[in-house]
């Protein structure tokens, strides 16, 4: 039967149990976790601030602490990330509850985000849907600077859905709701003004999926090159967008060409790339041509 515990060297590693916060943070250190990580953890643990722990490190540990901060240094020694341990993570100053459902949302994405909200005049009551929501991220950081906007989060994992409406429900964003299903499925005939996407676009077998492994899988990989979800929501989001309306794709740092073609191929225009906060090609979109106007 699967243990939950972590793996021997990461316990041995904490016996005996740290005395001081000194130790603590020396015993985390060897077990292979980042300085900053364990001085994190620490802080969140005993709920003091990160100066608390630099002038304080000598003092003894709080008995009724110590359980579950070799829990959280056990796990993130094991390479737990940080957001899982604490249950949040925050997104375009949102503060977003995350569980193993739901991917950790990363900086990046906030490119795709920026540039929605540059397509979104703030005064109009516009129709906006985010395929594969998750944490609720894109969703709700649009819906939060877009008030007017009637956003829809679709996710085919019902444990992320959820997430993503307590999250909305615990921000006090009303103007979101959620449907479960798989991409365009679960909306039926509805057009929308924007679309947006934070697909799986991980090619199965890319060795960066090591570093991964408490994500879950279902969020990160599309098929043997990675595209397989970028080509299906390219290929159908035509019969959901409104004249005029745009298609925001975010994707792979090799991808951009791939995705630039699937989108013209499509039939969007002004097609282009951004960049994200690392300098990478990280979201390409395309406008859905309205009808030309005849006259006469
Ligand atoms: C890369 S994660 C993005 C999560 C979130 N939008 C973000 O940016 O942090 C992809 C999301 O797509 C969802 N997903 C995967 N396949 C799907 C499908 N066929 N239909 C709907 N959602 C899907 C996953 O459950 C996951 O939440």
């Amino acid at each position: 039967m699967a243990s939950d515990a972590p793996p021997g060297p990461v316990l041995d590693a904490f016996t005996p149990a740290p005395r001081t916060v000194a130790e603590a943070l020396q015993q985390a250190q060897a077990a292979g976790i980042e300085r900053l990580d364990a001085q994190l953890i620490v802080c969140t643990v005993l709920g003091v601030p990160r100066s608390w722990v630099l002038a304080h490190d000598g003092d003894p540990l709080p008995a009724g602490h110590l359980g579950r901060l070799l829990d959280w240094l056990g796990r993130r020694a094991a390479g737990e990330p940080f957001a899982y341990l604490q249950g949040e993570k925050e997104f375009f100053g949102l503060m977003l509850r995350v569980t193993p459902d739901t991917l950790i949302p990363r900086p990046d994405t906030e490119t795709l985000v920026h540039w929605a909200l540059e397509l979104l005049p703030p005064d109009q009551p516009l129709s906006v849907a985010d395929l594969g929501t998750g944490s609720g991220a894109i969703a709700l950081a649009i819906a939060s600077q877009r008030p007017r906007a009637l956003v829809t989060a679709v996710d085919f994992s019902a444990g992320a859905l959820a997430v993503a409406l307590g999250n909305a429900e615990r921000l006090g964003l009303a103007n979101v709701r959620g449907l479960q299903g798989s991409w365009f499925a679960p909306l039926a005939d509805q057009r929308f003004d924007l679309i947006a996407s934070n697909p799986p676009y991980i090619a199965e077998g890319d060795h960066h999926l090591a570093a991964l492994h408490h994500e879950p899988r279902t969020a990160l990989t599309a098929g043997p090159d990675g595209l397989d979800d970028l080509r299906h929501i390219a290929r159908l989001a035509p019969a959901h967008l409104k004249p005029g309306g745009w298609l925001l794709l975010e994707h792979g740092h090799d991808q951009a060409p791939q995705v630039q073609q699937l989108l013209q191929a499509a039939g969007f225009t002004e097609v282009s790339t951004r960049f994200d906060l690392g300098g990478q090609p990280r979201c390409t979109g395309g406008q859905w041509p309205a009808p030309c106007q005849t006259t006469g």
